[in-house]
């Protein structure tokens, strides 16, 4: 049982293998938070707390005369809002009478087995067989507003689930203006909040900073989960190390606007809330009527790479799916950086074969494969290949490729429109804008408008038709621009601020459909890059491309912080060029090999222009790949960078579940004249055993390896990569 009632203090106990969520139902009805880190068995927590006469705080009607309790000085499940809790809100509503306020107590709870569904939203599903659900019921007397916590136990993952209905049960229309997905409370201690950042060509760089009294919030108004914010957050006790340390992460499940705020109260509590973003934000709820907040998956570990680890599992193991989700994923060759508008059926054969030469084993035809697109400014929504770029048609080109033995796979951007495109002429009405003010462009493209149901069965159409008539293997979904102009010809006025909500709803039942009609072929997410990686994409494409910039140098950065929520094999990482298109740098193609292949890995260049060693370096590195790829797809991954903090150099380490395969690579940034070596110590092997260490010809134990740990050879050059595979030789 991982979900505990104890009837003598009205306490639930959520269990997972290491961790132990406590709330209890206090004696004025309030659901309290008591408790969130290491495992504890269940007893009663309420003695953590001592009240006060806390001035200007307030006390709530159900506290009768007692003047030391007060909404703002109490940790809570859900917060109130109206009735004296000041901190950020969970939830903000208003009632057919124009009150805005909710005083939420405890009606009932339930336990049972298995996961809770969410009808239309990602979820984490139930892969193992031992989730369990507690679905907690509050409701405000006055306003009939009736919420349901529901909370997912995955005790073998150590992680728990959230996500919050809101139901109105009265007779008259409510209307939400935030409605959150979490609420977590941290009543004690000093934290920092770990948070990532960036902008396109610089995603998710991590940034860590103390929680300071007030609010911080990072988020997204753009319609996409966005290069600027990822919806990850963590939460880590000041002293926390990669080892030790209590670590809380809130990750969403949603690809649209989002918020995740942190605020550091007066009594040095700690309050994070995660809710879609609530700028343009308001659903109507009629009489009887729900809506659904999407999913968190929260955990808890000691120490950053812990938490990590339980996130990738997680990802890999519950929220990926399909054919692809634990299988091999071919080594690609896209054609963006190798041609990018300049395609011709020669052309790319020609690339086609060369790649197939070197072992690689997919082949994505990326933009300006389909009528009208000779360069980004026309012809989205004419998904026909182009008779003058194909004379002989996508289908001759795809046998082509087909005969070299390869996948084929083909980039596609199905939310947007051209202005000059068919589509726009024959549907202006299909993209969001307000009739009467020309939409804003963006990359010349405009934003069709998913909310509507006539729009998400057009791209089902179209993309329907893609994939039965054309032997296609893989996709690339891509969306090249943020959201503006949000608004839809069928809503009315006063539903306006669902337009971004429901187009996300309507993309994830695009996605789904196309997923569960389609479970063969391998779909990757893109928005330029990452702009919209987060986990509730991953619920419909496994893997994402990460980030435009293809440069290794710059990839560190963006890859490391990725790493901290998401597994390598959601991680599209290529080799590209040097001098590399986005810096100008030139980095050795080694480099550039090692960084990619710590992700799901291909090529994006034009093979013609490279040397012939080059090219049997690509045949090497393409073999090396395929014998590494259980190990990079499933190992459990170890950031090193505070055993080489101050070296100039990145590392990081794979090792095998069973311990008997490790990879460590080392990336240097810079490096200097007669300088220190790198030293470092390995994790997680097996301390009896012996490796063998494959690039250096010793044998060393994993005690030794751990605890006198490893020097590197010196290295020289621009931008060296040291890669070292470890084999477990004897137990
Ligand atoms: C943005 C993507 O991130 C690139 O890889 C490429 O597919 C271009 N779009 C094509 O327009």
């Amino acid at each position: 049982m991982s979900i505990i009632y104890t009837e003598a203090d009205h306490s639930i106990t959520l269990q997972t293998r290491d961790s132990s969520y406590h709330m209890a139902v206090d004696s004025y009805g309030y659901i309290r938070h008591l408790y969130y880190g290491k495992r504890l068995e269940p007893e009663d927590l309420f003695y953590l707390y001592r009240y006060y006469d806390r001035a200007f705080s307030g006390n709530p009607r159900a506290a009768g005369t007692d003047r030391t309790y007060s909404m703002y000085a109490v940790c809570q499940e859900f917060s109130n809002t109206g009735v004296g809790d000041y901190r950020i809100p969970t939830l903000r509503m208003k009632s057919s009478d124009g009150a805005r306020i909710a005083d939420l107590r405890y009606v009932s709870h339930e336990i049972r087995n298995g996961k809770y569904a969410l009808p239309g939203l990602p979820a984490v599903r139930d892969e193992d067989g031992d989730a369990q659900t507690l679905e907690v019921i509050l409701r405000d007397e006055p306003s009939k507003l009736t919420v349901h916590l529901l909370y997912g136990v995955f005790e073998k993952k150590n992680m728990i689930t959230r996500a919050v209905i809101y139901e109105n049960a009265s007779e008259k229309s409510i209307v939400l203006e935030k409605a959150g997905s979490c609420c977590l409370e941290l009543p004690y201690g000093n934290w920092d909040l770990l948070h990532f950042h960036g902008r396109h060509n610089r995603e998710r760089a991590p940034e860590r900073v103390p929680v300071m009294h007030g609010v911080q919030a990072v988020g997204s108004c753009r319609g996409m989960s966005s290069h600027q914010h990822n919806p990850f957050i963590i939460l880590c006790d000041r002293r926390a190390t990669e080892d030790h340390g209590d670590c809380y992460g809130l990750m969403y499940l949603y690809s649209s606007n989002f918020r995740a705020e942190v605020e550091g109260e007066q009594y040095g509590s700690v309050r994070a809330v995660m809710s879609p973003g609530d700028e343009t934000f308001c659903w109507r709820l009629q009489p009887g009527g729900q809506f659904t907040a999407p999913e968190v998956l929260m955990g808890y570990a000691d120490g950053l790479t812990r938490l990590s680890q339980q996130y990738h599992r997680t990802i890999r193991e519950n929220i990926c799916r399909g054919a692809y989700h634990l299988a091999h994923r071919p080594v690609l060759i896209n054609s963006w950086e190798a041609a990018y508008f300049d395609i011709s059926a020669e052309r790319i054969l020609k690339l086609a074969r060369q790649a197939a030469d070197l072992g690689i084993e997919l082949f994505v035809l990326d933009d300006g494969w389909f009528r009208g697109r000779k360069d980004d400014n026309a012809g989205l929504g004419d998904w026909e290949y182009d008779p003058e770029k194909l004379p002989e048609g996508l289908d001759s080109l795809i046998t082509g490729i087909r005969e070299t033995g390869m996948l084929f796979g083909i980039w596609v951007e199905p939310e947007m429109v051209n202005e000059d495109s068919d589509l726009y002429r024959a549907h202006p009405d299909w993209a969001l804008a307000e009739p009467g003010r020309a939409p804003a462009r963006s990359r010349n493209q405009l934003v069709l408008d998913l909310s509507r149901e006539d729009v998400q069965d057009y791209i089902i159409g179209f993309m329907t038709r893609l994939l039965t008539e054309y032997d296609i293997s893989y996709i690339k979904w891509d969306f090249n621009r943020s959201v503006m102009d949000v608004y839809s010809r069928l809503l009315p006025a006063e539903q306006q601020g669902e337009v971004l909500h429901r187009a996300m709803l309507g993309l994830y039942r695009v996605l789904e459909t196309l997923t569960t009609r389609f479970p063969k072929v391998l779909f990757e997410g893109c928005s330029g890059g990452g702009g919209r990686f987060d986990a509730g994409m991953l619920y419909y494409t496994p893997q994402i491309w990460c980030s435009d910039d293809t440069d290794p140098i710059e990839r560190l950065t963006i890859q490391k912080g990725t790493s901290f929520g998401y597994p390598l094999s959601t991680v599209g990482a290529h080799v590209s060029i040097a001098p590399n298109h986005q810096t100008g740098r030139s980095t050795p193609i080694s480099t550039r090999a090692a960084v990619a292949a710590t992700g799901a890995f291909g090529y994006e260049l034009d093979l013609s222009l490279i040397s012939a060693e080059e090219q049997e370096e690509i045949r090497r590195q393409v073999q090396q790949y395929l014998e590494d790829e259980p190990l990079i797809r499933q190992g459990l991954y170890y950031r090193l960078g505070e055993e080489t903090e101050g070296m100039d150099a990145f590392s990081w380490l794979l090792v095998s579940e069973n311990q008997d395969q490790a990879l460590l690579t080392v990336v240097a940034t810079a490096t200097h004249g007669n300088a220190p070596l790198i030293h470092l110590r390995f994790k997680g092997l097996d301390p009896e055993a012996l490796y063998e260490l494959r690039e250096e010809g010793l044998k060393r134990s994993g005690a030794a390896l751990m605890n006198a740990g490893y020097t590197l050879p010196m290295l020289t050059g621009d931008y060296p990569a040291f890669r070292l595979h470890l084999k477990k030789v004897r137990h």
